[in-house]
């Protein structure tokens, strides 16, 4: 997720910039730039790290540019590099330069054509297709080049064009993520998130997906897909800084739970096209793959569920035997491996000591290494043969939230495309299974922005002494990771197990009232589940189900019902 600050006005804004730059990091970042419109033209200042390279290197340049625009990455196409640093110039570096923040999902073909039309490219991320794009449709007004370069691109982005012929001119596109005005005195800004400008107006306008919006120090114009314009209320908003950064939302976990369907959706991104999968960088050949007789995935905490989750959908789809171990108890194992055994290591930081040491280990011992992380350059990456990335932006909550639900998407494509290759599904199931998780992250708004009894839930049980969380198959992995949740986060002594197994042993600590969460979603083993959801019951347990929306019958057997799509 990365962060985008535009401005024009009479103010010099090279500093304004780059502190609107530092109001971004929380988004996290791993390189930042600015172009600056100087007398000749824009002119760049790049740098890799911490915000202060970047506000070394710009010492020196355009202290009295009042038109500007600045980028903090966090990459996801390309690596972590001063090339590879918004903003992205096109073929006239001195003329027109783009930042973006989201994913261009058919970039590859938009880069072959351009690239046939003799555009050279200066990085290798897909946001630079659009600054071309824009050159190529430009002939005079920029607010029309940037629409015709927004009809042709596909996935979910914002960004925003700064031109040297428009001096006093920004224009910006939104599609599935945020951008947002600022309305100063006589000055403007467009940036990905409130808190950038925040310290500098109050005064807001809201962008619609579609929307092409124009800054200039007089303000905004706005240009709906239909070619009307609109005018978009001015909204006096009354956050202070912190809770700018969190969105308005209480904590950052509580903002990251809610940006779980970006996150689901910027990791499969360009991965599913039109029911096409593309995971190249799994880098094995076909034959390695139809050769693997072994997966093993190391992890701890929260990615070692979501690798819980991996094994029961690895398993059954591309029919190889999965092991998800924790890393800590795997290392001190003297594990058997092979070369055809895959070791799959799971960290959202990428800095976990034992799951990095368990995949130095696996690489030593002769196995096949795939990491999945969240964040480029990490110490996973350089231990691994080969990374694949969860999108998810900085996960700020020391508890995961949204890198959960990601990793686990992006398991599911490993798996399709593992069974797509080894020929263990149908062609027609595999397409059907990409759209399906196509659907996962508008499911996942659904769910959030439904009415749901979860907050009335926890009033009545905050005080409990203790929780059991049950569930069978994928329901186990996830009652695991609810319970490591609550144990996180509310530091109730929590359990979770097998509804299955539950009966040879935590039953005895059941009494009347204590409060039992299980997982009791549509999957094959749903009667079982109800089964052990009576045993608890007959000992005066409270159940609360997650089970799927429209199941009448769970109604019968539990007390509680949160119903997900
Ligand atoms: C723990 C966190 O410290 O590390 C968990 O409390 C997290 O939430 C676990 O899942 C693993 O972290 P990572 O970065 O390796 O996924």
């Amino acid at each position: 997720m990365c962060g985008i600050i535009g401005y024009v006005g009479s103010r010099p804004c090279k500093e304004l910039l780059l502190e609107g730059l530092k109001r971004l990091e929380y988004r996290g970042y791993d390189s930042a730039g600015v172009a600056l419109l100087e007398e000749d033209g824009l002119h760049y200042v790049r740098a890799v790290g911490n915000l202060e390279n970047l506000k070394r290197a710009a010492a020196s340049n355009g202290s009295r540019v009042t038109h500007g625009l600045g980028h903090t990455r966090w990459a996801t196409h390309g690596t972590v590099t001063e090339a590879n640093a918004h903003p992205l110039t096109g073929c006239s570096e001195r003329e027109l330069a783009v930042a973006l923040n989201g994913i261009v999902e058919n970039y590859r073909e938009l880069k072959e054509s351009l690239l046939a039309d003799g555009h050279t490219f200066s990085s290798e991320t897909d946001a630079e297709v659009v600054i071309h794009l824009v050159e190529r449709h430009y002939d005079g007004d920029l607010a029309d080049a940037v629409r015709a370069a927004y009809d042709e691109l596909e996935g979910h982005f914002s960004f925003v064009v700064i031109h040297r012929a428009h001096p006093d001119l920004l224009v910006g596109a939104r599609c599935q993520t945020p951008l947002v005005v600022g309305v100063g005195e006589g000055e403007t800004f467009l940036a990905s998130s409130i808190a950038a400008f925040l310290p500098e107006t109050r005064r807001v306008q809201f962008i619609e997906d579609g929307d092409v919006v124009s800054i200039t120090p007089a303000g905004a114009t706005f240009q709906s897909a239909d070619g009307t314009t609109g005018d978009p209320d001015i909204v006096e908003v009354d956050w202070d800084e912190e809770s700018a950064e969190k969105g308005g939302y209480e904590t950052f976990m509580l903002k990251e739970i809610y940006e779980q369907a970006d996150s689901v959706r910027e990791t499969i991104g360009d991965r599913v096209r039109h029911g096409e999968l593309v995971l190249e960088a799994l880098e094995m050949t076909d034959e390695q793959i139809r050769n693997l007789r072994r997966i093993v995935i190391v992890a701890c905490g929260t990615a070692y569920h979501a690798g819980v989750v991996g094994r029961y959908i690895i398993e059954e789809w591309a029919r190889i035997p999965v092991e998800p171990d924790i890393a800590s108890e795997w290392i001190y194992r003297n594990p058997v491996l092979s070369k055809d055994t895959l070791v799959i290591g799971i960290s959202q930081s990428g800095e976990t000591r034992d799951t990095v040491n368990a995949v130095k280990l696996a690489r030593e011992l002769g196995a096949r290494t795939l990491a999945i992380t969240n964040l480029m350059g990490t110490q996973i990456t350089r231990e691994a043969e080969t990374v694949l990335y969860t999108r998810c932006g900085m996960e700020v909550g020391v508890a995961a939230s949204k890198t959960f639900t990601a990793q686990a998407a992006l398991l599911s494509l490993v798996a399709l495309k593992l069974a797509q290759v080894r020929k263990t599904l149908p062609p027609e199931e595999i397409e059907f299974t990409l759209n399906q998780l196509y659907e996962l992250p508008r499911k996942i708004d659904e769910f959030l922005d439904a009415d749901h009894p979860i907050e009335e839930i926890a009033q009545r049980f905050y005080d409990k002494p203790f929780f059991l969380y049950l569930g069978r198959h994928i329901g186990l992995a996830v009652a695991l990771e609810g319970a490591l949740k609550l144990k996180e986060i509310s530091y109730i002594p929590t359990e979770a197990y097998s509804a299955g197994e539950m009966k040879h042993g935590p039953i005895a600590l059941l009494e009347e009232g204590t409060p039992v969460v299980v997982v009791a979603t549509d999957i094959h083993v749903y009667d079982k589940i109800v089964s052990n959801i009576q045993e608890v019951r007959a000992r005066g347990a409270h159940v609360i189900a997650v089970a799927t929306d429209g199941n009448e019958d769970i109604q019968h057997h539990a007390d509680d019902v949160i119903y997900v799509p």
